[in-house]
């Protein structure tokens, strides 16, 4: 099976997850066609039969160019098995109305877009403090004063779950080959 790993990344996390999700696709001997469709004109030259779209958060929504190409693709996305990685901070909090949050930006998308994936997963991304600029720095250090959570925004931290991640591209896969 040949499988569309689409991605949008601001930062590099989501890049990051789509390569894990195209390297466990491999190993499971299917195909991975592992793109950025923020910036790709064409996608559909080798016919995928299934896909994983993988979005970051950003300021409480993800980003213009991943949004424009889900609206573009959708009636192409609901007719193949499709899943959908959203990643962001607060999927980790330690407050359920803000885990609840997290969930909800996948749930407008779904509404403005009409794509209804059959399986979403929602990892968390990392925080690059270190390369932030000065506008980024603030934005996240308000963002964990009103988390209250435990983000030390003065470090680097990388909160995915590898595993996790892995164990619904399996579950994705044996339900697309179905
Ligand atoms: C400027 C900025 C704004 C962000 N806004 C949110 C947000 O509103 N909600 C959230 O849960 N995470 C937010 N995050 C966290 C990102 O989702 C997280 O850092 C993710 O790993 C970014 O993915 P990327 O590296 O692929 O861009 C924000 C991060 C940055 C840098």
């Amino acid at each position: 099976m040949i499988v569309l790993v689409g991605y949008v990344s601001i930062e590099g996390q989501t890049r990051k997850i789509a390569e894990a999700i195209a390297a466990e696709i491999e190993k499971h001997g299917h195909r991975a066609l592992l793109f950025n469709v923020g910036e790709m004109v064409e996608y559909g030259v080798d016919h995928p039969q299934a896909a994983i779209l993988c979005a970051p958060v950003h300021a409480g929504r993800y980003p213009d160019p991943f949004v424009g190409f889900v609206r573009r693709e959708a009636d192409w996305l609901k007719s193949i098995p499709t899943a959908f990685v959203s990643v962001s901070l607060l999927i980790r909090s330690e407050l359920e109305e803000e885990r609840q949050e997290a969930q909800d930006f996948a749930g407008s998308l779904f509404a403005e877009t009409h794509w209804r994936p059959g399986m979403v997963h929602h990892a968390a991304g990392a925080l690059r403090y270190s390369e932030y600029d000065f506008f980024k720095r603030w934005m996240m250090r308000r963002m964990a004063a009103r988390e209250r959570a435990s983000i030390d925004v003065s470090q680097d931290h990388q909160f995915t779950d590898w595993t996790a991640l892995a164990t619904f591209t399996t579950e994705f896969l044996k339900a697309a080959v179905q």
